[in-house]
């Protein structure tokens, strides 16, 4: 990988660290919900189109990773202790994307320790929250080792193209409220690179919003949205989804400014079965919905029309996310409870709400120093 966005570290192949030298990082990162799809992407992990999305706050990783120097060993030794853990091959072929741009990786020896706060087999994938909180702690570890003239924005940009790299949808969890990742002309500074935030033209009243997933399935979805991906390369009807998600984003972003609730409710419904749509238009065509799924839709659909206000959006899975603003929450937790809980697999509904992006951790060398 050859990207600018890494300049302030290429010079680190220069670093000499002592052996037996040590550092350690630890962030909690979020997972993210898009309102606008990622869906279809280029050479390099870049989108065919923009996407748009909400930073949950409950679902979480936490990484903490301890690096030392031992000439011997390289690369990423262990995760929770377990040298062959399940999550090694994809971490390891970051730190490896990345070691060409940021030389000084290449010398360490790592060991991560992280942690969902979302149960396991839920069905919610784990690699947006987990990569993002990985790029962060690798990111934090450059900066320690180089310490680069460099702006919080700046870093946190690059720690977005970083994780874009892991997975395209991670980027986003870089930032609190609501992210755009893709290049449109709508948004000041925005890129197919990395992440931004738009949050300094959302209504505040929007920071609010609440997501509550109801688990359908626990089948994992991380197959169908590498798949789904692919298939859009040929898909016949890529032109038609790269204009309709960036009229999406335009109305989006206009109802993200104007607190117009019902409005992003609509475009999220729209962008969740235009995104099942392609998937069962492609060839082969995939099914992820479930009855249960279609079921919870109808009965959303049907509730909505006796005024309380709510909207789903879909993943690359059978679940599904209910979005509803904060003053509503006691009636559609009732309504979820009373109505919904019995389509999920053994009642199974998290709650969760806008959120404030990531959160670093004293590593432990400034805990011994406090
Ligand atoms: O980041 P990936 O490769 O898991 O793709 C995510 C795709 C969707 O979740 C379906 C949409 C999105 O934008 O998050």
């Amino acid at each position: 990988m050859t990207d600018s966005q890494f300049s302030q570290f290429s010079h680190s192949g220069n670093f000499r660290p002592a052996t037996g030298a040590v550092w350690h990082a630890a962030w909690q990162s979020p997972s993210n919900i898009a309102l606008v799809k990622y869906w279809g992407k280029n050479e390099g992990q870049l989108p065919i189109n923009p996407s748009l999305s909400m930073t949950l706050s409950q679902a979480v990783t936490k990484t903490r990773l301890d690096a030392f120097v031992d000439g011997a060993v390289h690369g990423l030794v262990s995760v929770n202790g377990d040298p062959h853990h399940p999550f090694i091959p994809k971490m390891q072929r970051l730190l490896d994307l990345l070691a060409g741009d940021i030389p000084m990786l290449v010398k360490l020896a790592i060991m991560a320790e992280t942690e969902n706060t979302f149960p396991h087999s839920t069905g919610i994938a784990s690699s947006a929250s987990g990569i993002s909180a990985f790029a962060l702690c690798l990111l934090d570890l450059a900066n320690q080792m180089v310490i680069p003239e460099i702006s919080l924005r700046d870093w946190t940009r690059m720690v977005s193209c970083a994780a874009r790299l892991g997975s395209g949808s991670a980027c986003r969890s870089v930032y609190g409220g609501f992210t755009v990742w893709g290049r449109s002309l709508l948004v000041a500074g925005s890129s197919d690179e990395y992440a931004v935030d738009v949050n300094a033209d959302v209504n505040p009243g929007m920071l609010s919003l609440r997501d509550a997933i109801l688990i359908v399935s626990s089948e994992q979805k991380e197959v169908a949205s590498t798949l789904g991906h692919r298939s859009m390369d040929r898909h016949p009807f890529r032109q038609g989804r790269v204009i309709q998600a960036n009229s999406n984003l335009e109305e989006a972003l206009r109802a993200l400014a104007a607190n117009d609730f019902n409005k992003l409710g609509d475009i999220a419904e729209n962008e969740a079965l235009s995104l099942h749509a392609l998937l069962m238009s492609a060839n082969p065509g995939v099914i992820l919905l479930k009855p249960a799924t279609l079921e919870i839709i109808t009965r959303v659909r049907a509730k909505r029309k006796s005024g309380l206000p709510l909207f789903f959006t879909l993943d690359a899975g059978a679940n599904v996310h209910l979005l509803y603003p904060h003053e509503a929450a006691f009636a559609v937790e009732s309504f979820i409870l009373e109505e919904l809980a019995a389509c999920c697999e053994g009642g199974r509904v998290i709650y969760d709400h806008c959120g404030t992006g990531p959160v670093r951790f004293p590593g432990r060398n400034e805990n011994q120093a406090g």
